[in-house]
């Protein structure tokens, strides 16, 4: 089950941008996907126009989001097969209705927060892209037994964007480490990761220069923290 999954799409989809042809990419087939906080609905469109999915349920918080997928699926001739719902992350889904759950575009905390608030609605195959947080997600996985089965990382601009396929199942418990990077990323070891970690070396000495000139009681403490951490990336830098 587990190298069906990683075995990624070869042919690709065709988005402009990298990260939406990496979330697409990383939705396996699927009667019907839930695409959570869908906005311009481009997911959804390609889910359908790639055969990846049979159905798109597309919901936002937002009206207006939501009018941006309608106006996109109308224009694409799609209103057959993807549907609208205002509200709340899943909320709006019945429990069993949707075999796959894309949720994307968020901070991490949002994303566990959509998961969390949930409960039983969540599908079994869950899609993930934060913008930020990544290892409060991992943890929020973990924590609730969903298994981190397969894992990109895009560059966009100069952003860095994890993408996660995750299945319920048992998690073993991740390291630090595999927090804060990724257990698949660390074993599939892309570019994009040795990226992302000179990123965070990157920032920890801008971090430490600052605090080195700041007058705080606990700067010592502070500085000790961040030296701490440069070390551990470091050490994570000489196995990629
Ligand atoms: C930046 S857009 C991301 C759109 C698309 N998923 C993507 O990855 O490009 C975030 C969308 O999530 C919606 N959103 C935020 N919180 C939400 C929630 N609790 N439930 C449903 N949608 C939410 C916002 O209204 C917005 O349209």
């Amino acid at each position: 089950m587990i190298a069906l999954y990683i075995c990624r799409r070869s042919e690709g989809v065709k988005l402009s941008s990298k990260r939406l042809n990496a979330i697409v990419n990383m939705v396996p087939k699927s009667q019907t996907v839930a695409d959570i906080g869908c906005d311009h609905g481009k997911i959804a469109v390609e889910l359908i126009e790639s055969g990846i999915a049979e159905n798109v349920i597309c919901t936002d918080i937002s009206e207006n989001s939501l009018d941006k997928a309608k106006k996109l699926a109308a224009a694409k001739g799609l209103c057959d097969s993807v549907t609208f719902r205002h509200g709340d992350g899943m909320h709006v889904i019945r429990a069993g209705e949707a075999d796959t759950a894309v949720i994307a575009g968020m901070g991490g905390e949002l994303i566990a927060s959509i998961l969390q608030s949930g409960e039983t609605r969540v599908p079994d195959t869950l899609v993930l892209s934060c913008n930020t947080a990544s290892r409060l997600l991992r943890e929020w996985l973990c924590d609730n037994v969903f298994v981190i089965v397969d894992e990109q990382l895009v560059l966009e601009g100069r952003h860095f964007y994890p993408v996660i396929l995750a299945t319920r199942g048992n998690c073993e418990s991740l390291s630090d480490i595999e927090l804060e990077f990724g257990p698949v990323l660390l074993r599939t070891k892309p570019k994009t990761l040795k990226a992302y970690v000179n990123r965070r070396i990157e920032l920890t000495k801008n971090i430490r220069k600052k605090l080195r000139k700041a007058s705080k009681s606990n700067k010592d403490a502070l500085i000790k923290e961040i030296d701490a951490q440069s070390k551990k990336y470091e050490e994570v830098r000489k196995c990629l």
